[in-house]
């Protein structure tokens, strides 16, 4: 993997098996968290099919400015914020394939002038296919975040993207369950699949996030959550998630191999639980 991006500390992917289980809310919500905690934080919005950062934090009609060849982050809430939508613009369908991608990315990340940041959190598409392989290949991450609901099929989805970071050495940092409490016919959802997927990964569970209207009218109307609500239950949980991550990140400097190592090999599958297919 490439050597550190100059000025910033650490690099961090929040990614998912599966589209909606709210990454984008997520890595925004976890910026603000550590900026209030008094980091310096960046978010890059990578998504290019589906780009949501714009909407999400109310700046739909921004575009950056570009200085030479160097792209300047916007800024607010004292986050440096960067968006695949602000060059493609949200509704444009993106006809960027594979290696065109991931060169995008790339200078997403070097390209942007971020300045000195101790934290980017980089808010990547759904889904575990090659532009989340080069990427984790191509950007110096620090680690990865896996955001899973706590229905099983989201937490199959989410295994799959647990086992590509574990391919390309990327430490997960932890797995971040998402709208916990959501109903079913019979009542809240039986199933804690954040908890079941840190069991058979080994990973870190950093917390849920309940299923809340606090999360869901925030992002609607374009203000995170944890300025919008930062009392609320959801941005509680919010804040001991962003503690955790920070634990994780000094056990990494500490003990590098302690992090992400699974329990099963995944090339012969000794210890693969039956009950999980591949
Ligand atoms: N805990 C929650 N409670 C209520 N609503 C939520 C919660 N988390 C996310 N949402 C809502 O769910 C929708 C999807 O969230 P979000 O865009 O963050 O998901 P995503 O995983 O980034 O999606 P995509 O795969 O399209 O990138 C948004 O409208 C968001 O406000
Ligand atoms: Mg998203």
């Amino acid at each position: 993997m490439s050597d550190k991006v100059p000025g910033i500390q650490h690099i961090i992917a929040t990614s998912s098996g599966k589209g909606g289980v709210g990454k984008s809310t997520i890595s925004i919500n976890l910026a603000l968290g550590l900026m209030q905690k008094g980091f310096k934080v960046g978010i890059a919005d990578v998504d290019i099919y589906g780009p949501s950062i714009p909407s999400l934090m109310g700046l739909e009609d921004e575009h950056p400015q570009v200085l030479g060849q160097t792209l300047m982050p916007l800024q607010k809430h004292d986050l440096k914020i960067m968006s695949m939508g602000f060059l493609v613009g949200q509704d444009t369908p993106a006809i960027l394939r594979g290696p065109m991608i991931t060169k995008f990315i790339h200078q997403f990340v070097t390209g942007v002038k971020w300045g000195e940041l101790d934290y980017l959190i980089l808010d990547l598409p759904p889904g575990t296919g090659d532009a989340q392989l080069s990427l984790s290949q191509q950007v110096p991450l620090t680690g990865a975040l896996v955001v899973t609901t706590p229905q099983s099929i989201s937490v199959k989805v989410a295994l799959r993207g647990l086992k590509m970071f574990e391919k390309v050495n990327v430490p997960i940092l932890g797995i971040v369950e998402n709208m916990q409490g959501w109903a079913t016919p019979e009542g809240p959802s039986p199933f804690h699949g954040g908890k079941k997927l840190a069991e058979i990964s080994g990973a870190p569970f950093l917390g849920s996030i309940p299923m809340d209207q606090t999360v869901a009218i925030s992002g609607d109307e374009g203000e995170p959550l944890m300025i919008r609500y930062p009392e609320s239950d959801a941005a509680q949980a919010f804040r001991g998630i962003v503690s955790g991550l920070l634990d994780q990140v000094n056990h990494l400097a500490a003990a590098p191999a302690a992090l992400g190592s699974f329990k099963w090999d995944l090339k012969t599958g000794e210890g693969k639980p039956k009950s999980w297919e591949d």
